[in-house]
């Protein structure tokens, strides 16, 4: 067993000790926290330590609100306030653009609730144990969560309606859950590859975020705390107030679409799953938008329109790829705005931007705290040119 006192932060959200000249790297843990941990994994310079006991609290410590937090991999920073979590990730996120050599002012917007928030869900399920939950912190194993602190009602209703129903497949190991902000739930099953919906639970739930009834299925993506969707949808369009002509990359559904489309002269949305350009294009024409164009196919594969002033793009955590950015350098958009779930690749991506000659200059970062309790972030980064 080793015995010291964390220092400091190191990302994604660990504390970080320090002994016999060694990094120690320790999650759920808090500066000033005197522990006893015993390791895990040991390098030539660094420690992964597991936490034993936290014989002295620090002072950003708090009690802890989950009775699941131990054993459940969901959350990694419910051991500090809600302020000390906010000032944390806001400190990671200059850190990993500052490493990128991207020096620009974050603006933390806080979650309106740091509980009860979440409308998207991967539970999982052991066909040996039946157990049904999420992961373990750093493990396949299954954590039962009876009743979890961040899950929203209507995934806590979807989670009753499983424990009851006889048709989850044996082999089920990942089944996604959503539901919306009006409490409905959604559920699709992963066997092998493919989805599988199950009898009696729908596919899909019916969304409003303020721009018309949107259609968000289960097994597609859609965001997974609406009240922080609704402010960045705000911001998105106080940053689109004059745009005319708009192409927006990783379009999904439509979640920023919709609110787009209330604005823009003609909108294109580029959106690889065929199955989530399908309901885009069922969401624009319930709302009656006939300015808006669903392209269907990886974007990378696709002209951009000629005419365009701004470029919205939400990619999945791996970013942008090179062939993007310079599809999107080479194009007449004045502004772009990358909304991103991944930190270390939108650093990336503002670096390879910056890049060129005729680049977007970052002009402001808004960061999200979309997955409260986690040290997930989504940012809005606006460039222009
Ligand atoms: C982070 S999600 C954003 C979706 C949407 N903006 C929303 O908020 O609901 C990324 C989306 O990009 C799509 N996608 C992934 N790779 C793509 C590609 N190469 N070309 C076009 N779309 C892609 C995914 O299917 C997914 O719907």
């Amino acid at each position: 067993m080793i015995s010291l006192v964390i220092e400091k932060y190191a990302p994604p959200g660990n504390g970080l000790g320090f002994y016999q000249d060694k990094a120690v790297f320790v999650p759920q843990t808090a500066v000033g926290d005197e522990v006893l941990l015993t390791i895990e994994k040991e390098k030539k310079r660094y420690i992964i330590g597991r936490l034993e006991e936290v014989v002295k609290p620090g002072s950003k410590r708090r009690k802890v609100p989950c009775p699941y937090y131990v054993v459940c991999g969901g959350c990694d920073l419910l051991h500090l306030s809600y302020s000390d979590q906010l000032a944390l990730k806001k400190e990671m996120l200059v850190q990993v653009l500052a490493g990128a050599g991207i020096l620009e002012a974050v603006n933390m917007v806080a979650a309106p609730s740091e509980f009860y928030y979440r409308h998207r869900a991967l539970f999982r399920s052991d066909h040996e144990t039946g157990d049904f939950g999420f992961l373990r912190r750093r493990s396949h194993q299954v954590a039962v969560v009876p009743d979890c602190l961040v899950l929203a009602q209507g995934l806590k209703n979807l989670l009753k309606e499983l424990a009851v129903s006889p048709d989850l497949p044996k082999k089920t190991t990942a089944c996604y859950g959503l539901a919306s902000s009006g409490g409905d739930f959604a559920a699709a099953v992963k066997v092998g590859r493919n989805f599988q919906v199950l009898p009696g639970i729908p596919e899909t739930v019916m969304e409003n975020y303020g721009f018309g009834d949107l259609e968000l299925a289960a097994s597609g993506f859609a965001q997974v705390n609406p009240a922080i969707t609704r402010l960045m949808i705000s911001d998105l369009l106080q940053y689109c107030v004059d745009v005319r002509e708009v192409s927006e990359l990783y379009g999904g559904s439509g979640t920023f679409s919709l609110p787009l489309a209330t604005i823009a002269r003609n909108l294109t949305v580029y959106e690889s799953d065929h199955a989530a350009a399908a309901r885009g294009r069922r969401n624009a024409a319930r709302n009656g938008l006939e300015n808006v164009r669903i392209v269907s196919g990886r974007v990378e594969k696709k002209a951009l329109p000629k005419a365009l002033d701004t470029l919205v793009v939400d990619p999945p955590r791996s970013g942008l790829q090179p062939v993007i950015i310079e599809k999107m350098v080479k194009s007449r958009a004045s502004q772009l705005v990358y909304i991103s779930c991944n930190p270390a690749t939108l650093a990336r991506d503002l670096a390879r931007l910056k890049a060129f000659d005729n680049g977007f200059t970052l002009d402001s970062l808004n960061a999200y705290d979309m997955y409260a309790g986690t040290t997930h972030l989504e940012v809005m980064a606006v460039l222009k040119r």
